[in-house]
């Protein structure tokens, strides 16, 4: 019975974003502002989603999209994934979970998971949150045409949609255990690897971390570096204070600024001091590889 006033409430938004496109978006959903200000650290923060999705690929700028980059199967332009009609502005609140989790928009077409890669497993209050923050952002009517993959293009390239699905409840971890806690933010929150694995191409699979893609922002290219901790290729030297530095600023400690049109620190600089920690601790984590000398 409780849950009466939760459809209303939502069959009642629908209904409005779908009969007057010119009004104000939907309302949040139901849920604290707590809950939007965890999506918007969530957004702005370690999930950078305005680095693909906003044309400057800032922190705070309109998550209108238009921002180019390029995968497998050619050039993108980030989607407009706010309220407006011409983006997400029709989907509802479960229309936006299964693209996170599915990688499946409202129209059964599929997305190429690299850009999202690891996010199918963020935690059920993570994702709330996001959505909650999503819908508390203005509009903007933005048109940037969606990408589709065709079937044939998809069956030959090793794009394989059904087996990224994750399906049920995906708790979320306690702060409390950091190691753990920041390997859920570095793989389902961040998505590191997204750019930072060893491509292994269509039938090897990738090498965690090793560094060697090439990333395309706005039609310039470059390589991800290997951020194992191997000492010789990775950054298997760096101290917690290099890393937490690095993550802040960009500096790494040979005193190289990175560009941060492509790796998000402009991001990570708003995450809070505990996600920072928690990440750290967890890259620290990972074994050291001495490579044997020759
Ligand atoms: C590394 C770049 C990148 C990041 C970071 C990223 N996205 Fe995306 N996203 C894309 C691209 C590119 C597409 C379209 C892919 C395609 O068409 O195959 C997309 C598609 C989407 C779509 C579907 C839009 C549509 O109209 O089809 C939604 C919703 C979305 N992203 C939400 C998010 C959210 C929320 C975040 C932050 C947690 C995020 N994205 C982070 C690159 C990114
Ligand atoms: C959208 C792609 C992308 C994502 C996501 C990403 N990076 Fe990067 N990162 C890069 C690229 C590309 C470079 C090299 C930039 C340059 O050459 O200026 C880089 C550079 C780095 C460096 C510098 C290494 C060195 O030896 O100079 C570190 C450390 C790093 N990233 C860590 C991370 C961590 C940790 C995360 C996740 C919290 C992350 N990156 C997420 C693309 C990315």
């Amino acid at each position: 019975m409780q849950r009466w006033p939760l459809i209303i409430f939502t069959v009642l938004a629908l209904c409005l974003s779908a009969c007057a496109p010119d009004d104000p978006p939907p309302p949040p959903l139901p849920g604290t502002s707590a809950s939007v200000d965890r999506g918007q650290r969530i957004a702005d923060g370690l999930g950078a989603c305005g680095f693909c999705h906003s044309m400057e690929g800032k922190p705070g700028a309109p998550l209108s999209g238009g921002r180019m980059m390029s995968d497998t199967f050619g050039d993108v332009a980030g989607p407009n994934i706010t309220v407006s009609p011409a983006g997400i502005g029709t989907w509802s609140e479960s229309d936006v979970r299964t693209l996170m989790r599915a990688n499946k928009r409202p129209d059964d077409t599929y997305l190429y998971s690299w850009f999202h890669k690891g996010n199918e497993w963020m935690s059920d209050a993570d994702l709330t949150a996001l959505i909650a923050y999503l819908r508390s952002v203005p509009a903007v009517d933005t048109t940037v045409e969606r990408r589709e993959i065709g079937w044939i293009e998809r069956n030959t390239t090793g794009f394989f949609t059904s087996a990224a699905e994750v399906k049920g409840y995906v708790p979320h971890i306690s702060p409390r255990f950091r190691v753990q806690y920041g390997e859920y933010l570095t793989n389902s929150v961040a998505g590191c690897d997204r750019c930072h694995a060893t491509p292994g191409g269509t039938f090897g699979s990738d090498e965690y971390l090793s560094g060697g893609a090439e990333i395309t922002f706005d039609g310039e290219t470059k390589v991800a570096p290997n951020i194992t901790r191997s000492k010789s290729a990775g950054i298997g030297d760096w101290s917690e204070e290099d890393l937490k530095v690095y993550l802040l600023s960009g500096r790494t400690p040979s005193g190289k600024q990175v560009d941060t049109r492509f790796c998000p620190v402009e991001f990570y600089q708003r995450a809070t001091p505990d996600e920072i920690d928690s990440v750290v601790a967890y890259l620290r984590s990972l074994p050291v590889i001495e490579e044997p000398q020759s």
